[in-house]
């Protein structure tokens, strides 16, 4: 499960459906259906770093100074789609985070498949 990137991706993919889906719950009104949406996307958030952790102890040997930044700005998606949510619900501007969220993305995304154990689909 640590030894190859499959389950951490999984989770941020579903991660990403639970944030679209959270806002898209939001702006139709529907304010119960979104709390469940939120809370299983936290429970997910909690998957995304347990699965990040593992692959970041088995290989951060590998470069840890890029293996460190990949899991700090791993961490800055994650506090940034959180605060977009919360900030959305407590009716707060969002341009901010949401700016934020986008920028620690596309920098996670990046580190993340320039780093050396890649996606194979036959490990
Ligand atoms: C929403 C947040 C995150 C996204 C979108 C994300 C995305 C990615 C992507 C695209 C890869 C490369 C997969 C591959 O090449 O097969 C990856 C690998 C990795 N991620 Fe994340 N990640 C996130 C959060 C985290 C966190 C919180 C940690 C640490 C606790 C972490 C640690 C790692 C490590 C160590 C790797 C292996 C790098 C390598 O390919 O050598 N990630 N992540």
């Amino acid at each position: 499960m640590f030894t190859n990137t499959h389950a951490h991706i999984f989770t941020w993919v579903v991660a990403l459906i639970l944030f679209v889906a959270a806002i898209l719950l939001f702006k139709k009104g529907l304010a119960k259906q979104m709390k469940i949406v939120h809370m299983t996307l936290r429970l997910f958030y909690i998957f995304i770093i347990i699965t990040g952790a593992g692959l970041f102890f088995n290989f951060a040997s590998i470069d840890h100074m890029m293996y460190g930044l990949k899991t700090l700005v791993g961490i800055g998606v994650i506090a940034c789609a959180e605060m977009v949510l919360v900030r959305m619900k407590k009716e707060k501007s969002i341009t901010g985070v949401a700016a934020g969220l986008v920028i620690t993305l596309l920098i996670t995304l990046y580190l993340g498949f320039s780093l050396p154990i890649g996606f194979d689909f036959f490990h």
